[in-house]
């Protein structure tokens, strides 16, 4: 089974829905650690809780970006991540950090990319008039939610929805979807060559619609 470690800022639902997954000793990962970079993340007494290793790695406590990166990259030696899967993780990382893990990298973001990038993906969603939105799987790179995508799922805006429904909706298939991709990267049916994204041996799967 290949060692995963999950990056997270917050609450944790996804990190949740992954720990769930790698519960079934079939699934091809394990979660073996959790980090956060603030010790006050939810998430973070959730994962403790299922006995997986957790540590905060703050900003507070590095002198750069360029340190706390670095911190980062060697407790992710220790743990001898294969994956590191970014799970509401608020914070950019630099692109020494993203190179050294390329391909080995995998963010959700909440919006059917490369619409809306960044923050308010569901506000802006709406805001658009846009009917469908969703959420997207992808391999991280030094663009900030550009890298090649590996998964995507769609749902209904419907008409009296608002921010806080539409994010609820695209949530629950957040949590249906992080567990599909990490487990096409776990097998090695999605894999980073030359900056896209090469799917052998899938079909439709990625694909939640
Ligand atoms: C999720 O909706 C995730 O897609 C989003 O933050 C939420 C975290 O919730 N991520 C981003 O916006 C990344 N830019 P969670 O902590 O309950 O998983």
């Amino acid at each position: 089974r290949k060692r995963v470690v999950i990056l997270i800022s917050g609450r944790g639902s996804n990190m949740n829905a992954l720990i769930e997954a790698t519960g079934d000793p079939a699934y091809p990962a394990e979660i073996v650690g959790v980090i956060a970079d603030n010790a006050d993340a939810k998430g973070l007494s959730v994962a403790a809780a299922q006995d997986i290793e957790t540590v905060a790695i703050t900003k507070a406590d590095h002198a750069d970006k360029a340190a706390m990166d670095e911190a980062l990259d060697a407790k992710l030696k220790e743990l001898r991540a294969d994956i590191v899967c970014l799970a509401g993780y608020m914070r950019l990382l630099s692109p020494a950090f993203t190179e050294k893990w390329a391909g080995r990298l995998i963010n959700i973001h909440p919006s059917l990319l490369p619409l809306f990038k960044g923050l308010d993906t569901h506000e802006r969603a709406l805001k658009e008039g846009m009917r469908i939105h969703g959420c997207s799987v992808h391999f991280v790179t030094a663009e900030m939610d550009g890298g090649p995508i590996i998964a995507q799922a769609a749902v209904p805006i419907l008409p009296n929805d608002d921010a806080d429904t539409l994010a609820a909706r695209v949530l629950g298939v957040e949590h249906q979807l992080y567990p599909l991709a990490l487990r096409l990267v776990a097998e090695g049916k999605a894999r980073m060559e030359n900056g896209r994204a090469v799917l052998s041996g899938v079909g439709a799967e990625g694909s939640l619609l």
